[in-house]
């Protein structure tokens, strides 16, 4: 339900689980024993707001205006300032602050022993990692085999699909309840091969990070142009188009769970990756494109991997650039050791 209200001066005693308030004027408002718990406010005058005696666990306050603003007496800007002053280096969004994930992506390989197999020898190899996330999207009939193997590990795991309806009569799909009630929490979408072979489009995509996101799944969005587009220079307005659609009507604070993997269709499975610069580059203008629309903050939190034909040989200096904040990686993510060494690369990235 959205509702457009004016002049609120109290708000008493509610229950406001998951309520997202945006550009709104709320200056002056006070917000008495309410339970905010997951409260999303974006871009509103708090000015002189007073919150008093509510529980507000989990909830998330952006580009606002605090000025006089307080919460059980505590002046929120001043907070806020001192926060800055003194952990100022907390707070400088960069690559050295964003997580590193590197994902497989197996495509349609693998049978359970196999997946079975290979996460035993992964798991083995990658323990002591800590500065990477590390995730393995592994078929549909794989996921719970994979589950199962990497139980208590540093080892995610994630679908290479899902629908974006809740349930019904659509055959042969998997919707993101599903994958979540299993466990699962990752999926890739929009991968070039779905939009290729599949019919997939911006459209779908949107809805199925849509539908992940409500499902509590971090998606990887997949963008990238095709060869022909980059040789008649069109990249940047092809990948501006993605990122605009795939990511239409999703709010800040979702986006934030978002991973964008930024794979040239050119360089998916042909061995011609993208050299360092090429890939830096176009995950720059993604980042450019985010915060235009976001704001910097929030284009500055974004994990941008680069995935195509990313190897052992090439992972350091695809990952040691300033946008490249990890991969998605299709062949070599099936042998243990080449994956071991493109983690490892990006733990020094
Ligand atoms: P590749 O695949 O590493 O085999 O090129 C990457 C991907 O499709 O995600």
């Amino acid at each position: 339900m959205n509702i457009k209200c004016e002049n609120i001066t109290l708000i008493s005693e509610c229950s406001s689980n998951d309520l997202h308030i945006e550009r709104s004027g709320l200056q002056n408002a006070a917000f008495s024993e309410n339970d905010m718990r997951g409260i999303v406010i974006e871009q509103c005058n708090l000015s002189n707001n007073c919150v008093r005696h509510s529980d507000l666990t989990g909830a998330c306050i952006e580009s606002c205006k605090l000025d006089g603003m307080t919460i059980d007496g505590i002046n929120v800007q001043q907070m806020m300032d001192f926060y800055k002053n003194n952990f100022k280096e907390n707070l400088t969004m960069n690559k050295a602050t964003r997580k590193a994930i590197i994902a497989g992506n197996w495509k349609m390989n693998k049978t359970r022993p196999e997946a079975k197999a290979l996460l035993d020898e992964l798991k083995g190899m990658v323990a002591d990692i800590k500065t990477v996330e590390i995730v393995a999207c592994v078929p549909f009939t794989n996921l719970e085999t994979a589950l199962a193997a990497t139980e208590g590990t540093n080892i995610k795991i994630g679908a290479e699909n899902c629908h974006f309806e809740k349930s019904g009569a659509f055959t042969g799909e998997i919707s993101a309840d599903m994958l979540a009630e299993m466990g699962v929490e990752y999926v890739v979408l929009g991968h070039s091969e779905r939009r290729q072979y599949f019919a997939e489009t911006d459209e779908t995509v949107n809805k199925r990070t849509k539908a992940a996101l409500a499902a509590g799944l971090k998606p990887i969005v997949c963008v990238g142009e095709l060869l022909w587009e980059r040789e008649c220079n069109i990249t940047e307005e092809v990948i501006a188009r993605q990122i605009k659609l795939d990511f239409f009507g999703i709010k800040a604070a979702d986006l934030k769970k978002c991973v964008i993997a930024y794979e040239p269709v050119w360089a998916i499975g042909t061995g011609k990756t993208a050299t360092a610069d090429q890939a830096e580059e176009v995950c720059a203008f993604i980042r450019a494109t985010l915060a235009k629309l976001y704001g910097a903050d929030v284009a500055e939190a974004i994990t941008i991997q680069y995935g195509g034909s990313m190897n052992a040989a090439n992972a350091a200096e695809l990952v040691s650039k300033k946008n490249v904040d990890g991969g998605l990686i299709g062949g070599a993510s099936l042998k243990a050791a080449d994956f071991t060494t493109i983690i490892k690369a990006a733990e020094n990235g």
